[in-house]
Parts: structure tokens; sequence; C-alpha cells
């Protein structure tokens, strides 16, 4: 079968071969991968910076995968051939609260990853796909689509009429703008592009701000809310970002620390936390309820993921490139 195989960390080190096709053990499922999709996370694995938390020889990368079942192993009954299918990040949390155990297999990291046609999955590490979503919507559900439920939904517990801050156009972003208008949060969301901010509006975004023209970004956002603050900010900037995050924050709201795309670290205002209450909350994508519960809300509201743009699993490397400039809005597709 056709998979992308990293030998040594860097883009560059990333080949398409020709390997042998896995066959399902006991308890197991062969999927036939259609379709995959990319995330930050998988440019900083391919780069090598999980360091021993990343599989270290000939790691196939990336999270996210959807496609059909070819054969199960002995003892799978939840699966038969034709089903299509969504292998979850990390196979083994089904629910309830994160754990080592549970967030130690992890696809694309830990695991072998969705970048090839054919891959093997614990049955309980797989998703039934939902009918109106095609390989790759499914696909880019698998590690933004969950994260961002998490921190909307999960974490943030917003209801109709709250506040929802979003930073960015990227793929947690864009998802988490989609699940808060769905739950009939009002959204501000940032950028740096005015192009950009007028494809975020028509996403519903209630107000756009360019946080490179408004580097006080923060203080208004406050003021666009009438003065009292938001009640959530989807926080994919990290240390970089984080003193604006507090700035836009109301009394008793939750900063759902997610990325660190301007920064791991800073010196933060810690006064703004405790005066404001807040709550910094870190997300790690989520369990196989979430993951569900998560369809199931896609499905009553028709959520389709947006996908900018998409290339073939041959391009893989052009694609990470893209990725990396910042060109897409929402996820970058691949087919498989
Ligand atoms: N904790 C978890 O479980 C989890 C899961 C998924 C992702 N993440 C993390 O979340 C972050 C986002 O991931 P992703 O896959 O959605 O990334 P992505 O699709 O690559 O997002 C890139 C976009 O982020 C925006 N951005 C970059 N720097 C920014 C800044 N300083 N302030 C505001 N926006 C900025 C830019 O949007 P504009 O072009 O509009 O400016 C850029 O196009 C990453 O750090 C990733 O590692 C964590």
């Amino acid at each position: 079968m056709k998979a992308a195989v990293l030998t040594t960390p860097g883009i560059a080190n990333l080949t398409v071969q020709d390997i042998a096709e896995p066959e399902p053990g006991p308890g197991e499922v062969k999927v036939r991968i259609r379709a995959s999709s990319l995330n930050y996370r998988d440019l900083v694995t391919v780069e090598g910076g999980y360091g021993k938390k990343q599989k270290q020889e000939g790691l196939i990368p990336l999270s996210d995968g959807a496609g059909e079942v070819v054969s199960v192993g002995a003892g799978v009954t939840a699966f038969a051939p034709g089903d299509r299918v969504t292998p979850m990040f990390f196979t083994d949390w089904q629910g309830g609260e994160p754990n080592g155990p549970a967030m130690a297999r992890a696809l694309g990291g830990s695991a072998q990853g969705c970048a090839a046609e054919f891959g093997c999955f614990p049955a309980h590490g797989l998703v039934h796909t939902p009918k109106y979503l095609t390989d790759a919507e499914a696909a880019s559900t698998v590690c933004a689509g969950l994260t961002a439920w998490q921190a909307v939904v999960e974490q943030g517990r917003i209801r109709p009429g709250d506040w929802v801050l979003t930073q960015g156009t990227g793929g947690v972003s864009i998802f988490a703008l989609q699940f808060a208008k769905a739950m009939g949060a009002r959204v501000i969301a940032t950028t740096s592009s005015d192009a950009k901010a007028a494809r975020l509006r028509e996403l519903g975004a209630d107000h756009v701000l360019n946080y490179r023209d408004i580097p006080d970004w923060g203080k208004a956002a406050k003021s666009l809310t009438g003065g009292a603050g938001v009640d959530l900010v989807v926080e994919v900037g990290g240390a970089g970002t984080l003193n604006q995050s507090l700035r836009a924050i109301q009394i008793g709201g939750t900063i759902a620390m997610i990325g660190i795309l301007a920064g791991q670290t800073s010196e933060i205002n810690m006064g703004f936390v405790l005066m404001t209450n807040s709550r910094i909350q870190g997300i790690t994508v989520g369990s196989r309820e979430m993951h569900q519960a998560m369809y199931r809300a896609m499905e009553a509201h028709e959520i389709r993921p947006v996908i900018s743009d998409t290339f073939p699993l041959d391009e893989i490397r052009d694609a990470m490139a893209f990725q990396q400039a910042g060109r897409h809005f929402g996820k970058v597709a691949l087919t498989i």
C-alpha cells in the first residue's frame, strides 16, 4: 500500500512509499482510508517536536482519517465490512476524565496515523461516520473538531446568548465558531487577514477584529460585549495571546487553553486571573463519548466542516508547507 513514512524528523524527509498492508489482529478493524486532514500538531510531529512521546522509527503521520471497513479481526461485532468509519484521535479514551493510560495512544504520534491507504485500529478506537459527511469532512473532525467541541460545549458549557472569542482562522477556531453559533452564542473572531474576516462573517461571526491592526484586541472584544467581557476564549495562541484573552474575559469566564501558536512562555499578568475569577482550562482533543456527542450535534444542525484546500497524498509535503504558511481557512484535506 501507499503510505507517507517519516524516517528522520523534517518535512523534507517525509516520503510516500510502498509498504506492506497491515492485517487486523483480534479485536481490530482494517480500514481503507479515503481521506485525511492536517493539523498544526502534525507539522510539529513531522519535525520531531514531541520527542520520545512520538513513534521514532517509520512513523506514518496524521491523526485524521476516515474511510470504510475492509475486514474485521476475531471478536469484532460492532463493525462490518462496508461500514463508513472514523478512527478516533485517542484510541483508548472512551469517556470520563482524561488520564495517562487513556491518552497514551494517539494516532499519528505514539501510534501509526492515517497518511496511508489502509490502517488497522482497535474496534473501540473507531466511530461510525455520520451519513451526510464526506470522508474528508469526517476526517477533519478527528482532532480540530473534537478539540473545539470539548472547549465550547464540554468545558465552556456555552448557552444561547453567551459570548465566545475565537482566535485566527485555523481548523480548531473555525469549528469553535460553528459550534458556538449552533449553541446560540455570539462570536467575536480575530484574524490577521481582511479577506479571511469576510469569510468569518459569512460563517456567522458577529464581530471580527484584526489582531495585527488592533494589538489591544482583548480590550476591544470586551467593549463589544457592552463591557462585561466574553464567557469563553478559545485560546489557540497560548502564552503570546493570553494577556489579551485575560483582558477580554468576563468575571467567572473560561479560557480554554488549546494551543501555543503565539508562544509557550511569556510574562502573564496574574492579577487579571484572580480579579476575574477566571478559569484557565487545558484541553486535549477528547474522548469517544465526546466524539459521538459532537457527531449527534453536527447531524442535528447539519454542520459541515470548512475545508479550504485539498491535496492528494503524493503531495503531502506541499500540503504541509501550505498549512505552515497559514494560507488556509479551516482545514487542509488530503485525498488518499
Ligand atoms: N490541545 C489540543 O488538544 C489541540 C488540538 C488541536 C490543536 N491544538 C493546537 O491549537 C493550535 C491551532 O491548531 P490548528 O490545527 O487549528 O492550527 P492551524 O489550522 O494551523 O491554524 C493556523 C491559524 O492560526 C492563526 N494564528 C496564528 N498565529 C496567531 C496568533 N498569534 N493569534 C491569533 N491567531 C493566530 C492564523 O489565522 P489567521 O490567518 O486568520 O490570522 C493561522 O492561519 C495549535 O497550537 C495546535 O497545536 C491543540
